[in-house]
């Protein structure tokens, strides 16, 4: 617990140490790893499952996303922030953090219990994935947090109906990858938000955006933005289950319409991913894996002058932007 409290607090800090940073996010790895006795020769900790709302990863994979490290410190950092939030509204009573899609170890909350006590901090866990759940009871056998655990459970989050006993203050889910792309964070966001209308969602809010860009190497590199696609924030979210989201790409999708390229140096029409996690806390453009450009076609390939794209979010067991020239 000493290690785990050690490295928390720098992922914590308010200056950015990226070397730090860097060697706390491997500490981490490594003592979730010994905690588990995780063993990622395995073919069951590589295996991921298909599910009607999208990819749910398999252990390796989440396990992986710790050492994403501006992630995994801007999650903890606004987590940290929302449950103090929390209570300092109602400081006699625990805040109950749902976490949709612990992987093998809640990475992004079981830091946290260095921080808080379970009187003012517990957990709800959900996870799909019965390997994940059974390195996730090892993980809180070994740092001994019994106390923090109101719920555990292997069970698919797109369908999750939450206990009345055990409605959570805080939403919590990393179920993504840029652009929202093949894994279900939409539907899990749809789903649980909508049982849960007071909860603080984590993320706040994630934004797709169509651009043009250069390449990420060019000495001048800027962003030409077209057109916000989506928002997913507790709202939208409701709205999406609800039937009344506003949102066209969800539906008929978004027609937009460019006169020309700005200049010849934006050879990539792609999707940004901003990833809002709580109130100051961001994950900036390109310092994630989840924060990376999503390319969609090259400039070279645009066959006429103006032109139109239509752009439509689709939900499959692989949802994705469906992106056609007019
Ligand atoms: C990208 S990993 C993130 C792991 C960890 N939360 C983190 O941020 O480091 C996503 C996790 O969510 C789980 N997951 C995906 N879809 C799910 C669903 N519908 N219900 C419950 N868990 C799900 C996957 O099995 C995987 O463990």
């Amino acid at each position: 617990m000493f290690e785990l409290g050690r490295i928390t607090n720098i992922l914590l800090e308010d200056h950015i140490d990226y070397t730090a940073i860097r060697d706390a996010c491997m500490a981490l790895r490594n003592i979730f790893f010994e905690a588990t006795g995780f063993d990622e020769s395995l073919p069951e900790t590589q295996a991921h499952i298909s599910t009607e709302a999208g990819l749910a990863v398999g252990p390796l994979s989440a396990a992986f996303c710790i050492t994403d490290m501006l992630r995994t410190r801007v999650f903890l950092r606004g987590l940290f922030e929302a449950i103090k939030d929390r209570l300092t509204i109602n400081p006699s009573k625990p805040v109950t953090v749902l976490y949709a899609g612990t992987g093998p170890f809640a990475t992004l909350l079981v830091p946290l219990t260095t921080r808080f006590t379970p009187q003012q901090l517990q957990m709800v866990l959900l996870e799909i994935n019965p390997v994940s759940i059974i390195h996730l009871r090892k993980t809180i056998e070994y740092f001994h947090i019994e106390p923090y655990i109101a719920l555990l459970e292997e069970a698919d989050a797109v369908q999750y109906i939450i206990p009345q006993t055990c409605q959570p203050d805080i939403l919590l889910s990393e179920t993504m990858k840029p652009a929202l792309l093949r894994e279900p964070q939409v539907s899990i966001v749809a789903n649980l938000a909508t049982q849960r209308v007071d909860a603080i969602l984590i993320p706040e809010c994630i934004r797709i955006e169509a651009a043009f860009m250069p390449q990420l190497s060019h000495p001048n590199f800027s962003v030409h933005p077209l057109c916000v696609l989506l928002e997913l924030t507790s709202e939208t979210g409701r709205q999406l289950k609800d039937g009344t989201i506003k949102q066209p790409v969800f539906s008929d999708g978004v027609v937009v319409e460019i006169t020309a390229l700005p200049d010849s140096s934006f050879t990539r029409l792609s999707l940004l991913t901003h990833l809002h996690i709580y109130k100051e806390h961001i994950v900036q453009f390109n310092e994630s894996s989840l924060t990376i450009p999503q390319p969609v076609m090259r400039t070279d390939e645009i066959t006429h002058w103006p032109a139109s794209f239509h752009f439509q979010y689709l939900f499959s067991p692989e949802p994705h932007f469906l992106v056609a020239q007019l």
